[in-house]
This record gives C-alpha cells, sequence and structure tokens, in this order.
C-alpha cells in the first residue's frame, strides 16, 4: 500500500528525516516507536505533502507518489489524523465532519451521507455531540472527531500521529479498539505512532523503531512485546 526509500524531511535549515525506508501493507496495522524528536511527526507529515522540500522515492496504492501534495494525496485516500488533531473549534462536531468530506473532493449529498453513518458507526459518541462546538468537546473526545473527519476523506491508509497521547486509560483502549477495526472492517491500512507502547504493539501487525530521523528496526510485536532489552533498542 506504501512503500518509502530513502525519504528525507525536515523543516528550513533543519534537515530531520534522513534517509527514513519503510513499509506498510494493505490492511496492516504498522507501528512507529522512538523517543521525543526522534523525527515521527515529521516523517507523517512529509509523507503527507505538509512540509516543503521532502525527497526520496513513494509509492501509495500502487502509483509513485513522490512530492504530491495534501490534496493529491488525500484525494488518493492518504489521510494524516496529527498529533495536534486540527480540530477546528469554533466549527460544530460535524462541520468538522463535513470538512474530510470535502478535502477528498467527493461533494454528492448520497455519498457523504453513506460516509457520515459510516463514522458514527465507529464513533457513537460523536452522533450525540453533533450539534456541539467541537471546542467544548473534551480532548478524548476531539481525538474522535480528528479520526471521524478522516474518515470522511474516505481513506484507504490512515497515519495517526499519537491519536491515545493525553487520554484516560479507557479512551486508549477505545482508539485501539477503533483502529482494529478499521483495519478488520474497512481493510484500511495504518501507520501508527504512539506513546502507549504496549497498547499499540497488542494492535500492531509490525513495528519500526525510529531514531536520529532513521528507521534503525524492524521488529515483530510479540517478540518486541516479550524482549527484556526493550527500550536498548531505542
Ligand atoms: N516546525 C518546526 N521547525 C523546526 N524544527 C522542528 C519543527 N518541528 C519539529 N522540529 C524539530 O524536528 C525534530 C523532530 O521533531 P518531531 O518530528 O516532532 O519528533 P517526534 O514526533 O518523533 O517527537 C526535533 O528536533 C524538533 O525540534
Ligand atoms: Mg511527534
Amino acid at each position: 500500500m506504501l512503500s518509502v526509500r530513502d525519504f528525507h524531511a525536515g523543516y528550513p535549515s533543519v534537515p530531520v528525516v534522513a534517509g527514513a525506508d519503510l513499509e506498510v501493507g494493505p490492511g496492516e496495522i504498522v507501528a512507529l516507536f522512538g523517543h521525543n524528536g526522534a523525527g515521527k511527526s515529521t516523517l507523517l507529515k512529509g509523507l503527507f505533502g505538509v512540509l516543503g522540500a521532502c525527497r526520496g522515492r513513494v509509492e501509495f496504492d500502487g502509483a509513485a507518489a513522490s512530492g504530491l501534495s495534501t490534496r493529491a494525496l488525500t484525494r488518493r485516500g492518504m489521510v494524516l489524523v496529527p498529533q495536534d488533531r486540527g480540530v477546528f473549534p469554533s466549527l460544530t462536531v460535524e462541520e468538522n465532519l463535513k470538512m474530510g468530506f470535502w478535502a477528498s473532493g467527493a461533494n454528492e449529498a448520497a455519498e457523504y451521507e453513506r460516509r457520515l453513518q459510516r463514522a458514527l458507526g465507529y464513533l457513537p459518541l460523536l452522533d450525540e455531540r453533533r450539534r456541539d462546538k467541537a471546542g467544548n468537546l473534551s480532548g478524548g473526545q476531539q481525538q474522535m472527531v480528528s479520526i471521524g473527519r478522516a474518515l470522511l476523506a474516505g481513506p484507504k491508509m490512515l497515519l495517526l500521529d499519537e491519536p491515545s497521547t493525553g487520554l484516560a486509560p479507557n479512551l486508549v483502549d477505545d482508539i485501539m479498539a477503533l483502529v482494529r477495526r478499521l483495519r478488520d472492517e474497512e481493510q484500511m491500512s495504518v501507520l501508527l505512532v504512539e506513546q502507549n507502547v504496549g497498547q499499540a504493539l497488542a494492535a500492531s501487525d509490525r513495528v519500526y523503531l525510529m531514531k536520529g530521523g532513521r528507521i534503525t528496526h524492524e521488529a515483530d510485536p510479540d517478540e518486541l512485546a516479550a524482549s527484556e532489552n526493550l527500550w536498548t533498542l531505542f
């Protein structure tokens, strides 16, 4: 689904990601772990076309995708749920969701209703809060809005940047369960950056470790969970 070779990304005069290689297969959840500052968010933003001046070879859904804009990538089915969630606080929950629909280039009312009902099926809490201003929701609920907005774009692949950070433990479980359902029921591919390593290991099919702007290890989640030197790898 996604294949990345020798990827470089950063900020003006700050190179961060320096030659990252990774693959995410169809219907696969791949976790990406690394210390703060390792370059995880920069990698995701770079892949999603948010940063200028990235280079490397990227293939997405069977076609070359190097240098594509965020808009083009969204239309092809890749969506980033950013670490800061990017929710529009003064818009209602449903207006936020609608932004995802428009971002995908779709505009048919019937298709909107279909995607909306499907997303609300996964995120029933948002149905109750549909007309509330997103800014009045809790952090966990805003994370659901951010994921819901991504779902309204009809994605084949989600890039999730720390979806569970700062959430209460029961919400962390909810988010992980949701990610698994999206894989199992929608065959979605997921690249999942997480600080909640234990839960992410339980949900993921494969794991990468990132350090200093590169992918330094690839691992099997069960082996890594059982590994005594897990932390020395970081
Ligand atoms: N907007 C920015 N401008 C300049 N440097 C940045 C910016 N955002 C992040 N960085 C730097 O890039 C490095 C990697 O950050 P980031 O990708 O956010 O790491 P992670 O998500 O793994 O914690 C850090 O050293 C950080 O200071
Ligand atoms: Mg980050």
